[in-house]
């Protein structure tokens, strides 16, 4: 059996995913969580999840994300707080897109005591800026599963069809090129600092993500393994 066949314990932590928009951070959270049987907690795609639904959350979020800025943490840390407190979050989960501001990190610190956790593993995700546009421009997502692809460098079997379940590849309404130059700007300005707060914590590692998707899975379980 190969180190990243053999079967993964329980996570019983939290690991954190920081990173640009388009660095891979949905990719790789998506695969440590399935390898570990914990839940992916992406505060994008249940964001995502109330804009198609239409709810009052959604229909306050929406015109925010259109506009590439972040999303208030009136509406945001409710959110996160619900989801953490279903028991499949019990034994660790994986953030991705959380938290994106050293007020939601001081707040997340301290639910995280309240109920039990370590302190979190933070996966940062370092890229050049000149590679997030291919990825962000080229990204499609299914429709029913949220697999990830890119028509450039992970493109499915079939054009416009998810390889999992066949669902329908869509563009975000976010990954316009416009769009795009505020969601990294909203990045270094409020995200970035984040790097710099956790870094002085002792829990963060450096990961380079412009590598292939299997080598930065790779260091990215070596890490978590590490530090479990
Ligand atoms: P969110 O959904 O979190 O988007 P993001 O942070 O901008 O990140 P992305 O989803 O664009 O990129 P990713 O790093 O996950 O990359 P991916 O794996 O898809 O947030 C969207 C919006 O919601 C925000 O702008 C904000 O408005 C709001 N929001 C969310 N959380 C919030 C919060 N906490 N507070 C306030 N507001 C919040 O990969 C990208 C592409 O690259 C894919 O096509 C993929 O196939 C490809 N790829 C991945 N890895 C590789 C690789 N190693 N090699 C080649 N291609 C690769």
């Amino acid at each position: 059996m190969t180190p990243d066949n053999r079967p993964h314990d329980k996570l019983d932590r939290v690991v954190i995913f920081l990173g640009p928009p388009g660095a891979g951070k949905g990719t790789q959270a998506k695969e440590l969580a399935r390898k570990f049987s914990a839940p992916h907690l992406s505060t994008g795609d249940m964001l995502r999840e109330h804009v198609a639904q239409g709810t009052s959350l959604g229909q306050r979020a929406q015109p925010i994300m259109g506009r590439g800025e972040l999303v208030p943490d009136s509406i945001v840390l409710r959110m996160v707080a619900e989801r953490i407190e279903r028991p499949d979050c019990s034994h660790g989960f994986v953030f991705d897109g959380f938290p994106r501001t050293v007020a939601q990190a001081q707040w997340l610190g301290e639910l995280l005591k309240q109920h039990g956790f370590k302190p979190p593993l933070v996966v940062h995700m370092v890229i050049e800026r000149a590679m997030l546009l291919r990825r962000i421009t080229g990204r499609r997502t299914c429709k029913v599963g949220g697999e990830i692809y890119n028509v450039y460098d992970r493109p499915p079997k079939c054009e416009g069809r998810c390889d999992h379940d066949g669902g329908e590849l869509e563009q975000r309404p976010d990954d316009r090129e416009e769009i795009v130059a505020l969601r990294l700007a909203a990045y270094e300005k409020q995200t970035a600092p984040l790097a710099a707060y956790y870094r002085r914590l002792g829990m963060l590692r450096d990961i380079d993500a412009s590598k292939s998707v299997d080598e930065v899975g790779k260091s990215i379980l070596d890490f978590v393994r590490e530090a479990l």
